[in-house]
C-alpha cells in the first residue's frame, strides 16, 4: 500500500486498484511548483511498484486542469539539472508501466498539455483549452513534445501549436487525436474513474505488457528527446527572452522581445 506524505496541493488516494492524483492549487490555477513535481514524481514512482495500484488517474478541477509550471518558481528556482523535480516527474510519467487515465477540464497550459502525451486515455470537458506556449515564453518544448506532437498531429499542425503557441479547444484536440472523448466538465472526473475501474478489473500483466509493446517503438527516442529538450530548456530559462516573458507575466504586462 502506497503511503505518501500529505501534500494539500497534490492529493492522492487509492481505491479498488485505482490511484487518483488530483492537482489541487486552485488559487494559482493549479500552476505546478517544484515541490508539487516532487510529490507527483514520488507518487508515480511508488504507484509503479505498488501491487495494489493497477491504474493511475490524473485530474484537476472542472474549471482548470493546470496553468503549467509556476512562473515565479521558474524565476526563483529554475530546474538546473536532470535531477530537478520537474524532470524526475517527466521521467516517472513517461516510463509509467501501468495505464494512466486523465480527466482534463479548463486550461491545460504547457506541461498541463505535454503530460497528457504520456497518458493512455484522456477525457476532456468541453471547456478544455490546451496550449503549448513555450516559444511565447522564450523556451522550447519539453516532455518529448517536440517528438510526440508532430507524430500525433503531423508536422503542419504541430508547427501551428508549437511555433505559434495558440490555444486549441477540446473539439480540435479530439480531431487531432490528443484526447478520447469530450463530455460536460462536471462529468469528466467521473468518466475517468469509470474507465479506470474497468481497466483495474482486467489482468494487470496483460495491461502492462500491451502498454509496453505499444510504446516500445518510441521509448528510447522519447527518453533521448526528453533529455535533449531538458538541456536546452534549462539553458533557455536563464536567457533574456524567458526572463522578459516571466517578468512580464508577473507584472501583468505584454512581453517586449524587441531588444533581444
Ligand atoms: N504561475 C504562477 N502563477 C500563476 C500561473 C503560473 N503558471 N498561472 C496563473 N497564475 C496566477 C496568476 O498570476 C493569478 O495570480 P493573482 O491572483 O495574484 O493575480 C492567479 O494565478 C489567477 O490567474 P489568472 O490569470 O487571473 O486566471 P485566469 O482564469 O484569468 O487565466 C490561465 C487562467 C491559466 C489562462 C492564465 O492564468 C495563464 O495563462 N497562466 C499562465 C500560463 C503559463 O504561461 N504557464 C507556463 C507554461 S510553461
Amino acid at each position: 500500500m502506497t503511503t505518501l506524505p500529505h501534500n494539500p496541493e497534490i492529493l492522492t488516494h487509492t481505491d479498488a486498484g485505482v490511484m487518483t492524483l488530483t492537482i489541487n492549487r486552485l488559487d494559482r490555477k493549479n500552476a505546478i511548483t517544484s515541490h508539487m513535481y516532487a510529490a507527483m514524481a514520488e507518487a508515480l514512482e511508488a504507484a509503479n511498484v505498488d501491487a495494489e495500484v493497477h491504474v493511475l488517474v490524473i485530474q484537476g478541477h472542472e474549471s482548470i486542469f493546470s496553468a503549467g509550471n509556476d512562473i515565479s518558481d521558474f524565476l526563483n528556482q529554475p530546474p538546473a539539472t536532470a535531477d530537478a523535480p520537474v524532470f524526475r516527474f517527466l521521467r516517472a510519467i513517461s516510463s509509467f508501466a501501468k495505464p494512466i487515465v486523465a480527466a482534463v477540464c479548463g486550461p491545460a497550459v504547457g506541461i498541463g498539455t505535454t503530460l497528457l502525451l504520456h497518458c493512455d486515455l484522456i477525457y476532456a470537458g468541453d471547456n478544455a483549452a490546451f496550449s503549448l506556449p513555450f516559444v511565447n515564453l522564450g523556451l522550447c518544448p519539453e516532455a518529448a513534445s517536440s517528438l510526440l506532437v508532430p507524430q500525433l498531429m503531423g508536422y503542419p499542425r504541430a508547427a501551428e501549436v508549437l511555433l505559434l503557441g495558440e490555444p486549441f479547444m477540446a473539439e480540435t484536440a479530439l480531431e487531432m487525436g490528443l484526447i478520447n472523448r469530450i463530455v460536460p466538465p462536471a462529468e469528466a472526473n467521473a468518466l475517468a474513474q469509470r474507465q479506470a475501474q474497468k481497466l483495474a478489473a482486467k489482468p494487470l500483466s496483460s495491461l502492462m505488457e500491451t502498454k509496453r509493446l505499444m510504446k516500445k517503438g518510441n521509448a528510447s527516442m522519447v527518453a533521448e528527446r526528453m533529455s535533449e529538450e531538458g538541456v536546452s530548456f534549462g539553458r533557455m530559462l536563464q536567457a533574456p527572452a524567458a526572463r522578459e516573458a516571466f517578468s512580464a507575466f508577473m507584472e501583468k504586462r505584454k512581453p517586449d522581445f524587441s531588444a533581444l
